[in-house]
């Protein structure tokens, strides 16, 4: 099996929001995610995710992207490789002829789970999903791959498939973007909850245009 996460292994390392929280002369004693206003949260959520993408230390860049229909549910990590604004678009890599591709072009509508233990934040983020493999998208991120990022998505035989011995799987050569797969998900709904020592929070976000309309929730 491929794993595409690249240089996820600094994972402990300090988190941007900690970051951004001192510049704001925040203390430990208060939360980023202490805000009253639903307009402020969504706002914030969205600042979360574009600063997880492309930051290895961010618990947000490796959510758990949730495929398939009502009786088919399946789960897997992926590391989050894009965010657009205002497009409001969650984007992943993969091989197209993993299960989650499979899954995704017969049932087009994937549920990204980001989870922030040291907050106790959750997010989870519904999406209407589009595929990119074989077209000028899939080519562009291709393109932009480091070779050394490109032999996850060039194994001989399909992600899955049964190997004889623990192995990584025959590489063929580079160049061939034939089995890339960009996986776009269009978010339309946002569930955010936080776990907050005094008292759990909760609200979701519906899409409205370039706009989200939030509510307050009973945890
Ligand atoms: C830290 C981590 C990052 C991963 N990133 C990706 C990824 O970006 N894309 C991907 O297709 N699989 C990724 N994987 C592997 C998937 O979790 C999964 O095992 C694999 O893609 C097969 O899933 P599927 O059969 O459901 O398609 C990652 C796994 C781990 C543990």
């Amino acid at each position: 099996m491929n794993l595409h996460a690249g240089s996820v292994s600094n994972f402990t390392a300090t988190p941007p929001s900690v970051f951004s929280r001192l510049r704001q002369g925040v203390t430990e004693m208060d939360s980023l995610w202490d805000v009253g206003s639903l307009t402020d949260l969504s706002e914030l959520i969205w600042t979360q995710l574009v600063q997880a993408e492309g930051n290895p230390g961010h618990p947000w860049r490796l959510p758990v992207l949730a495929t398939g229909a009502r009786s088919h549910p399946n789960a897997r990590v992926v590391v989050l490789r894009g965010v657009t604004r205002p497009g409001f678009e969650l984007l992943a890599f993969s091989d197209s002829r993993t299960s989650k591709v499979a899954e995704l072009t017969k049932y087009p509508h994937g549920v990204w789970l980001f989870y922030d233990p040291r907050e106790q934040v959750q997010v989870r983020a519904f999406s209407e999903v589009r595929l990119h493999m074989e077209d000028t998208v899939a080519d562009t991120y291709w393109h932009r791959l480091p070779d050394g990022s490109r032999h996850n998505y060039l194994t001989e035989e399909a992600p899955g498939s049964e190997a004889p011995e623990p192995s990584r799987g025959r590489i063929l050569a580079p160049g061939n973007a034939g089995r890339f797969a960009v996986i776009v998900g269009k978010v339309t709904r946002l569930d955010w909850l936080w776990l907050k020592p005094e008292g759990h929070r909760r609200a979701e976000f519906r899409r409205s245009g370039t706009t989200w309309d939030g509510s307050w929730l009973v945890p």
